[in-house]
């Protein structure tokens, strides 16, 4: 049995649907009992439990652990390596955590977070049986979803990382299919690998996609993120300011080797979008 952390969540939810669809046994953790349309029913345990307080009852009897932390939360660079030292406590022998690509970009304070729960691994799982593998994917292009249909409408597509640097995005599902490799095959233990997509995007090669897709015409328009004083509200405009900087592109290959296949393009996740 495999446990998902914050599969309430977007990452969480991919996840979990993907582990179903391989027959895996899956207990989907979230912090309340609230209805989650798009979790419940896909057939996962759903347990509650918080990533802050004791998960022993919800670690109990798992053979591994996929550590999904909050997006932009501020508890994860000392909580993260808590609970995977709880999971490798009580007994979970194979611990996967859902990192980012190039954590050690430390500008970023998420990435930060996260380059130093990777370096917390060996110690979380020391004098235990269990061992780690990292996964670290650069951005979804299902970040792009929630603005599709307003871009086409509106015909700007906005951009808060500017114009002229690239991304290499990442479709979700892929991102999803590489976690449950990492989930569930052998001789990965101590691995570190990136989930990037296959091509290097600028804001304006995005909107050109995305008339193609429509069939109506997308500029792509600058706008910078809003720091609302906020944690989240600083990793986010710290994030599309380092993107304006310098792009957030990597490699193919890897997730290409745990896929078995070339990772989605973005016109092909556009294709499986409503853009109307
Ligand atoms: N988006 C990207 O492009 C990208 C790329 C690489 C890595 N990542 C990483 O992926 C991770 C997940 O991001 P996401 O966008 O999928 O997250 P998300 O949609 O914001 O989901 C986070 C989930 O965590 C749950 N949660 C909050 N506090 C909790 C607690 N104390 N205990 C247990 N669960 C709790 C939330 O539950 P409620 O729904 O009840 O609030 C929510 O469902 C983040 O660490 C992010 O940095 C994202």
């Amino acid at each position: 049995m495999i446990v998902v952390t914050a599969a309430g969540g977007v990452t969480g939810t991919a996840v979990v649907r993907t582990l179903l669809s391989r027959g895996e046994e899956v207990r989907a953790v979230v912090p309340s009992s609230r209805p989650r349309p798009t979790l419940d029913g896909l057939g996962a345990e759903v347990v509650v439990g918080d990533l802050t307080g004791d998960l022993s009852p919800v670690l109990a009897g798992a053979d591994a652990l996929y550590l999904i932390w909050p997006n932009f939360d501020p508890g994860e660079a000392t909580g993260a390596p808590e609970v995977l030292a709880q999971a490798a406590r009580s007994g979970v022998r194979r611990l996967v955590y859902h990192s980012v690509l190039r954590p050690q970009a430390r500008a970023m304070p998420h990435h930060a977070a996260k380059d130093r729960v990777e370096e917390a691994l060996d110690g979380a799982v020391a004098g235990t049986a269990a061992r780690w593998r990292v996964l670290q994917p650069c951005a979804y292009a299902d970040n792009l979803d929630g603005q599709l249909a307003a871009a086409v409408r509106s015909g700007e597509l906005r951009s808060p990382w500017g114009l002229e640097r690239a991304q290499s995005f990442v479709d979700l599902r892929d991102v999803a299919v590489a976690a449950a490799v990492l989930l569930t095959a052998d001789g990965l233990d101590s691995g570190t690998f990136e989930a990037v997509g296959p091509e290097e995007l600028t804001a304006p090669d995005v909107a050109a996609l995305l008339s193609a897709r429509s069939g109506r015409p997308v500029t792509a328009v600058d706008v910078r993120a809003d720091d609302d004083g906020t944690y989240a509200g600083r990793c986010r405009t710290t994030m599309f300011d380092w993107y304006r900087a310098h792009g957030f592109t990597g490699s193919p290959r890897v997730l290409t080797g745990l896929l078995g296949r070339p990772p989605r393009t973005v016109a092909e996740h556009l294709a499986d979008r409503p853009t109307g």
